[in-house]
C-alpha cells in the first residue's frame, strides 16, 4: 500500500489508488483535518517508548538478525544504529496493535488530540501544547532542541496518518509519496528547503514509513487533472495554500503519460492575508496605532504558527497601558486566546470572500467585545499578498511565453474569487478550470505514489 499525503501548511490529507481509483483517507467523517496538535503534558517521541519484557526480547532478537545481515554484507552498522531500528520497528508493530483496538485506547496511548478538535481541546483544558501549522516552521533557523521538537511534532502527525489510513485500508501503510511546496517558507533562504526536507525525511522514519519520496505539490495537482483530462493540452496549474502558492506548467491528458515542465513557487499564501488582516481590522481593538505598544508585539501575538513569537507575546507587561488597551492586551496573553482570536480572523477572511460585511464576537476578551468588517478591509489586507501572486504569476507567463489552453486551479485559498481571478487574467487566452480545492494535491500525490514507489 502507497499513500499520498498532503502535509500542508493549514490542512493534511491522505489518499492511495486502490482498484485503479483514488480513495481519500477518512479523518472523523472528512478528507482532511487541520494540521493543529495539542499534546496534554510533555510530547513523547518515539526514543521515550517504553518496552515490556516481550518487546525487550523482541527487540534483542531482532539486533541479533541485523547483527548477522552486517557480517554476512561486510557493512558496519553501530550497536546503536541497530538497537534504534529495532525499537522503531517494535514500537511501530505496537502502534499499529493499538490502533486495531477503540479510538479512545488510541487517543490515550498517543496522548494527542488532532484538527479541530485539538483546539477544542485547549479551549477546554486551557494549558498543555498547541501546535498550529507546524509546516511553516520547517525552514527556519531552529536550535536542535526546537528542530527536534519540530520533527517530533511532525511525526505525530505524519503517524496519525499512517495508523489512520492502515486502519481503513485493512493492511500496515509503509511507504509514501509527500508534498512539498516548491519553496518553504523560511528563513536562513535556500538552506530552509534542504532543512525542511530532511526534518520531513526523520520524521517520516519516527512515524514508522520505511520509504518517503516528495513531489512538488502543483506537480501533484498536474498529475490529478491529468487523471481527469481526456484530451492532451498544455496547463498551468497554481495551487493556492495557507502558506505557500506553487505553480507548474505541463502537458497532461490523453495516452501519453503527463509531463511537467516547469515549476515556481513562492513561500506566500492565506496565513499572509490573516496576518494583514489581524493587524489592520482586529488589532486597532488592542491599542495597535493607538498607544505606544510596539507594532511587534502585536505581530507575535497574530502569528499562532509562530512557538517563539507567541512565547514572547506572553512575557509582555501590559499594566501600564491604559484601559480598555491594556486589560484587553492582558486578556489576549491567556492561555488559548490567541488561538480563539485568529479562528475568528481567519474565519472572517473567508466569510468576506462571499458576504458584504462580517460579524465576530470576542467575548473571550472582554464580554461585550465584538467587531464588524466590512469588505473593503479585506480588499486592503489582501492587497500585499495579491501584488505578490501577481508579479508570480506574469514572471510565469513571461518565462513559458504563451497562454497554455488551461488554468486549473486548486487550493483552499482558491475558493476565494479576488484570487481565482487574478490567475484567469494572468493567462487570457486559456480557459479557467476550478480544480478541488481540498483534494486536487493529494489525489495527484496518490497517483504519483502508485505509480512510482515500490509496494
Ligand atoms: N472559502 C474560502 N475563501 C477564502 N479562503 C479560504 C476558503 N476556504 C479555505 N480558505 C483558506 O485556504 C487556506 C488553506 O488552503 P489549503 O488547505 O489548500 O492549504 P494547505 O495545503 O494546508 O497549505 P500549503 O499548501 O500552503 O502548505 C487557508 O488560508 C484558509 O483560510
Ligand atoms: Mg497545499
Amino acid at each position: 500500500m502507497r499513500l499520498g499525503i498532503d502535509f500542508g501548511t493549514s490542512n493534511c490529507a491522505a489518499a492511495a489508488v486502490v482498484d485503479g481509483q483514488v480513495r481519500a483517507v477518512d479523518f472523523d467523517g472528512a478528507a482532511q483535518f487541520r494540521t493543529t496538535v495539542w499534546f496534554p503534558d510533555v510530547m513523547r517521541d518515539a526514543d521515550q517508548f517504553e518496552l515490556d519484557d516481550a518487546m525487550a526480547s523482541q527487540v534483542d532478537q531482532l539486533v541479533e538478525g541485523f547483527t548477522r545481515d552486517a557480517r554476512a554484507s561486510g557493512r558496519s552498522r553501530s550497536a546503536q544504529a541497530m538497537r534504534s531500528e529495532a525499537i522503531r520497528i517494535v514500537r511501530r508493530e505496537w502502534m499499529e496493535a493499538r490502533m486495531r483496538e477503540p479510538a479512545s485506547s488510541t487517543t490515550l496511548l498517543q496522548n494527542a488530540v488532532y484538527g479541530d478538535a485539538a483546539l477544542d481541546a485547549y479551549f477546554i483544558e486551557e494549558e498543555g501544547n498547541l501546535v498550529q501549522s507546524p509546516k511553516s516552521m520547517l525552514g527556519y533557523q531552529l536550535h536542535p532542541r526546537a528542530r527536534q521538537t519540530i520533527a517530533g511534532i511532525a511525526a505525530h502527525i505524519l503517524e496519525h496518518i499512517r495508523l489512520t489510513a492502515s486502519r481503513q485500508f485493512g493492511e500496515p501503510v509503509r511507504t509514501a509519496m509527500l508534498g512539498r511546496p516548491v519553496q518553504f517558507r523560511s528563513s536562513i533562504g535556500d538552506a530552509g528547503n534542504e532543512q525542511a526536507l530532511g526534518i520531513l525525511r526523520e520524521a517520516a522514519l519516527q512515524a514508522g514509513f520505511d520509504a518517503v519520496e516528495f513531489l512538488e505539490e502543483p506537480a501533484a495537482a498536474a498529475m490529478a487533472h491529468h487523471a481527469a483530462s481526456q484530451q492532451r493540452h498544455e496547463v498551468v496549474v497554481v495551487d493556492i495554500g495557507g502558506g505557500t502558492t506553487d505553480i507548474a506548467h505541463a502537458s497532461v491528458g490523453g495516452a501519453q503519460p503527463p509531463q511537467v515542465h516547469r515549476a515556481w513557487g513562492i513561500p506566500r499564501g492565506g496565513t499572509d492575508i490573516d496576518l494583514a488582516l489581524s493587524l489592520t481590522a482586529y488589532m486597532p481593538l488592542f491599542g495597535r496605532g493607538i498607544t505606544r505598544v510596539p507594532n511587534h508585539h502585536y505581530v507575535e501575538a497574530a502569528m499562532v504558527q509562530d512557538m517563539p513569537r507567541q512565547r514572547e507575546f506572553r512575557t509582555h507587561k501590559y499594566d501600564e497601558v491604559d484601559a480598555p488597551y491594556g486589560p484587553r492586551l492582558a486578556a489576549l496573553q491567556e492561555a488559548s486566546n490567541t488561538s480563539r482570536l485568529y479562528r475568528e480572523v481567519e474565519g472572517c477572511k473567508i466569510a468576506l470572500s462571499s458576504q458584504d460585511e462580517h460579524n465576530s464576537p470576542l467575548y473571550f476578551i472582554e464580554r461585550a467585545l465584538q467587531i464588524t468588517t466590512p469588505a473593503p478591509v479585506l480588499d486592503d489586507a489582501a492587497a500585499g499578498y495579491l501584488r505578490e501572486l501577481n508579479t508570480l504569476l506574469a514572471q510565469v507567463r513571461q518565462d513559458i511565453g504563451h497562454d497554455p489552453a488551461v488554468v486549473f486551479v486548486t487550493g483552499g485559498m482558491s475558493r476565494a474569487p479576488y484570487l481565482r481571478a487574478a490567475a484567469a487574467a494572468a493567462f487570457p487566452g486559456a480557459e479557467l478550470v476550478i480544480g478541488d480545492a481540498s483534494f486536487g494535491v493529494v489525489a495527484g500525490l496518490a497517483h504519483a505514489a502508485a505509480a512510482a514507489l515500490p509496494a
